[in-house]
């Protein structure tokens, strides 16, 4: 079935003559022994290699989304060079007249001698810049001999009082290309103008797993390619490179730096996995939960203190209060908690229980609608399943006011001036659940 979807996507004009080949095949297999089938693993393996046309081709966001944007795909190491041909979009078919020719820089990675299942591959990035806000561009990817589809994409409005969205998805993890696709196609169908999409880490199972990687691509498709990713590594993202390595010996996903580009301002030895991004009036901040959680928090009290946007949202894998777990987080609950609250941080949206859970810990002041810090959320988004736990919260200050289990779910978060509305919906594309922020002189009350 696999193997079949990929080769209708890739080889749709020859649809027509199929009938006429079965019918051949037909007459001709008739009474001789039916061939044995390939391995399952050996039709994945061969659908997930490089090719000389590009594919995986991703957006990252940049630091300053009004004027720059990064560019990642993927082949085999069959050419020197590669390039992005980007240019304003219109409605002619002549837009790429104006288009500009700009080198992407190339890395090549041989996974397989880390993974049964790897491959030579040549990854390609750029960040582009000086690019103007607000504005629709259309880009394609590859070299002389093979060039992409063109893409489009939107640059951020520069404005801080226009209403703009972004999705978030919890783990995709398991399941990927069978279940996790279904879940962001109707997130992109709830909301295509979405600004960017947040995934809070474990994209994939085995880190360092091209065919895996493939399945994250395959099930996203040109949603990848036209809406910007924020993402963060989760515990599955760091693993042994191979068998012959050291137990303990974890190393980031081969796969992210080469094929995402994220900003570069975050603390050096985390590089492409804790940075941030402004939006006109929203600072989006990342961080990685998997290691230097007191380093980051230097980072991060530096970052927040210099922080002028009026609204701040966080994300991490590994959740402060933990939805499936009889447990909090008491590295992130020490270090990062308290500067979400010095700092007046909105959502903090995380992952990795497989279980979803709403809440705040409560500001004794003021009323309760008054939060003390963000409203935590922790969602999933992939086909594995946990069930809830009924502790990890309370037990450390925080109040749950939703929870849910054994469902898919992306959230649709809403910014308007004051105002912050956030939705989550299951996979089916019902609302689960939804609250609001407002903020007035200085104040975030908390309608939940
Ligand atoms: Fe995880």
């Amino acid at each position: 079935m696999r193997k079949l979807n990929k080769k209708k996507s890739k080889k749709n004009n020859i649809k027509g003559i199929l009938p006429l080949f079965a019918l051949l095949f037909c007459t001709f297999s008739f009474g001789q022994k039916e061939k044995k089938p390939k391995d399952l693993s050996e039709i994945v393996k061969t659908w997930a290699q490089p090719d000389v046309y590009p594919d995986h081709i991703v957006l990252s966001a940049a630091e300053d989304p009004t004027t720059a944007i990064g560019i990642n795909w993927r082949t085999s190491p069959t050419y020197k060079t590669g390039y992005v041909e980007i240019a304003v979009s219109n409605g002619t078919p002549y837009f790429s007249l104006n288009s500009q020719r700009i080198e992407a820089t190339k890395i090549t990675y041989d996974s397989s001698k880390d993974q049964k299942n790897g491959f030579i591959s040549s990854f390609y990035g750029i960040t582009i810049k000086e690019l103007k806000p607000n504005t629709l561009y259309a880009y394609r990817v590859g070299n002389d001999a093979f060039k992409s589809e063109w893409f489009q994409f939107k640059t951020a409005g520069d404005s801080k009082k226009e209403p703009y969205s972004f999705i978030y998805v919890g783990d995709a993890q398991n399941y990927i290309l069978e279940l996790w696709s279904r879940l962001i196609r109707t997130a992109f169908k709830t909301m295509p103008e979405a600004k960017f999409i947040i995934h809070a880490g474990d994209l994939v199972n085995y880190a360092h797993s091209e065919t895996e990687w493939n399945d994250w691509f395959d099930a996203g498709g040109f949603i990848h390619s036209e809406i910007p990713t924020i993402a963060v590594p989760g515990n599955h993202e760091y693993q042994r490179l191979n068998k012959k390595s050291p137990e303990d010996e974890k190393v980031l996903s081969v796969q992210w730096q080469p094929q995402f580009s994220f900003p570069e301002n975050g603390p050096k030895k985390l590089k492409e996995t804790c940075y941030f991004i402004d939006y006109p009036d929203l600072k989006v901040i990342a961080l990685n939960s998997n290691l230097e959680i007191r380093m980051q928090g230097k980072w991060l009290k530096k970052v927040l203190a210099e922080n002028d946007k009026k609204w701040t949202v966080v994300t991490y894998h590994h959740p402060a209060f933990s939805a499936s777990r009889e447990e909090g987080n008491e590295e992130i609950i020490k270090f990062w908690k308290p500067l979400f609250e010095e700092y007046n941080v909105d959502l903090a949206l995380q992952g990795h229980d497989h279980a979803y859970a709403r809440g705040a810990v409560y500001n004794e002041k003021l009323k309760s609608e008054f939060l003390k810090g963000p409203v935590y959320v922790v969602s999933v988004s992939g086909g594995k399943m946990y069930p809830l736990s009924s502790e990890g919260w309370e037990g450390f200050g925080a109040v749950k006011n939703k929870k849910g289990q054994y469902l898919q779910l992306f959230q649709v978060i809403t910014i308007d001036d004051n105002q912050l509305f956030y939705k989550s919906y299951t996979a089916s594309g019902q609302l689960f659940d939804s609250f609001r922020l407002e903020k007035k002189e200085g104040i975030t009350q908390y309608f939940k």
